[in-house]
């Protein structure tokens, strides 16, 4: 279904995500057919400039990311299509001209979609501007809606205050909180994985699951981002957004419907669900680490406190693991392990569940079958997106002796995913106004009310964050807290095909 005629506003439009995702990602909507010729982008952003100015910041990104450097991208019609559509307005957010030089520009007909690719304290008064000038005024046949992206607020209170002032401007239905992770192929397939097969939702509770691990491991260090990371942390950047994301969609309840309201009140309630610890609990139910200084892929790497822009006697945490439960009817007694960090051994998102191990084993005259693994089904967000199911087999000969084995399950051996963004569907879906995969206030503040026990347990402890060797699997304490319960973490890296 094609997208209906809107113009793109967005804001910071000379800015990195502009021309790293937004546009390629259009363009493969445009290629697609999804978003047509009646598709217009203005631009706006602080630099000086004309129409061209912008269009000729983004032929030469688009070249730039062309592999063989003949340019192809930028030789494609779709490129082309869509370069005459793109207009740019300079001026600064918080004063009025612009708005009323944009309000002039859309008139009050215009489907407009407003994409805030700023700074996070902008999103307030940018906001509050739209709503001033009468730019977020919809009518019966003219949608306006505002696009944000993470961070939310930094803790529960700046979180609260952010959507109070959001929503006290526009509706919930004209907001959409994206969270990247949501545009992943892969993400968006947990809910058919669980719904479109009874042999997956049929076991997925507490009387068959024993434990839940979701690791989001990187191999990137923090670079040239220390002054935002070390304000933020592995905890904030990671934890209350994305990855409570993945465990929203692991843990919900079957929506009714794939409707978005549907879908978003069974990730809401199960966010609502999960634990909010006391500070003695956060401080035993968590463990951080920062790097050391090391080798990393063939180079040296300083130390996370040696950092630019990090402060020497820094106590930010680069890595994060936190045992945590969501106390509902069907994950009552299931802990879900959470783990995520920056130079580690390799880039790994992914989910594992583990079953409970069978009540009985026959099979007792080999040391194998003493040593029977549990069932596990592995879910691979990135980078090699697929599923494996470990199951125990029959190894062939006269014995009884039973041998792991797994099913696997690729996408690349079976679908050309193509070059995408992960800002294709979110992008789409802001057109055709579907929320689904965008968050809802309450989510938000239900996923930082889990995650301020930490950082006020943290705060008032004076801890620091233990070290760990950059392209370790992180710090050994991250190991007790999950095998003191008896469990080990997943191993790092072991991508699908490379498993035996
Ligand atoms: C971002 C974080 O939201 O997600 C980054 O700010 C992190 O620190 C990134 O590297 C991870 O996203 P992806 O898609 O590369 O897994």
């Amino acid at each position: 279904k094609k997208a209906p005629p809107v113009t793109l506003v967005i804001f910071g439009a000379t800015g990195d995500l502009t021309r790293r995702l937004l546009i390629p990602a259009i363009i493969n909507l445009t290629r697609s057919g999804l978003v047509g010729d009646d598709l217009a982008i203005l631009g706006v952003g602080i630099d000086e400039g004309d129409d061209e100015f912008l269009r000729g910041r983004l032929d030469e990104f688009l070249t730039h990311l062309s592999p063989d450097g003949e340019e192809p991208t930028r030789k494609d019609d779709a490129w082309f299509s869509l370069r005459s559509r793109i207009s740019y307005m300079s001026g600064d957010f918080t004063r009025d001209d612009i708005y009323q030089a944009i309000e002039t520009r859309l008139g009050s007909s215009a489907n407009a979609a407003f994409y805030l690719a700023v700074p996070p304290v902008l999103f307030g008064p940018i906001v509050e501007k739209l709503a001033v000038h009468g730019l977020m005024q919809e009518t019966e046949t003219c949608f306006r809606r505002v696009a944000i992206e993470k961070p939310f607020g930094t803790d529960l209170s700046s979180a609260k205050a952010l959507n109070a002032r959001i929503l006290s401007n526009v509706e919930e239905t004209q907001v959409y909180r994206l969270d990247h992770f949501l545009g992943k192929e892969t993400v968006q397939n947990l809910m058919t994985a669980r719904f479109a097969n009874m042999i997956i939702e049929g076991l997925w509770s507490n009387t068959y699951i024993d434990h839940v691990q979701i690791t989001a491991a990187e191999v990137v260090d923090v670079g040239s981002r220390g002054r935002f990371y070390d304000a933020t942390g592995a905890l904030r950047d990671m934890v209350p957004n994305h990855l409570f994301q993945l465990l929203a969609m692991i843990a919900m309840e079957p929506p009714n419907s794939f409707d978005a309201e549907a879908i978003r009140n069974e990730k809401g309630k199960v966010l609502k669900a999960l634990r909010v610890y006391s500070a003695e609990e956060a401080a035993a139910n968590s463990v951080r680490g920062a790097y050391g200084s090391g080798g990393l892929g063939g180079k040296s790497l300083s130390a996370y406190r040696d950092t630019k822009d990090v402060a020497p006697d820094s106590r930010t945490e680069t890595y994060v693991a936190l045992k945590l439960y969501a106390d509902t009817w069907r994950w009552a007694g299931v802990p879900f392990y959470l783990r995520t960090g920056k130079a580690l051994t390799a880039r790994d998102t992914e989910i594992v569940i583990t079953f409970n191990k069978v009540p009985f084993a026959q099979f007792r005259e080999t040391d194998v079958t003493r040593r029977l693994p549990p069932n596990r089904l592995v879910i691979q967000v990135q980078p090699d997106e697929g599923m494996s199911m470990e199951i125990s087999i029959k190894r062939p000969g006269q014995s009884v002796e039973t041998v792991p084995v797994t099913l696997d399950f690729r996408y690349s051996d079976r679908f050309d995913i193509g070059n995408t963004t992960g800002y294709e569907s979110l992008i789409y879906d802001l057109f055709i106004g579907d929320q689904a995969l965008f968050q809802r206030a309450d989510s938000i503040e239900a996923g930082w009310a889990a995650v301020q026990p930490f950082l006020d347990a943290w705060a008032e402890d004076g801890s620091v964050p233990e070290p760990y060797a950059p392209g370790s699997m992180g710090p050994a304490s991250a190991d007790d807290l999950i095998r003191k319960d008896g469990r080990e973490w997943h191993e790092l890296g072991v991508v699908l095909h490379q498993r035996k």
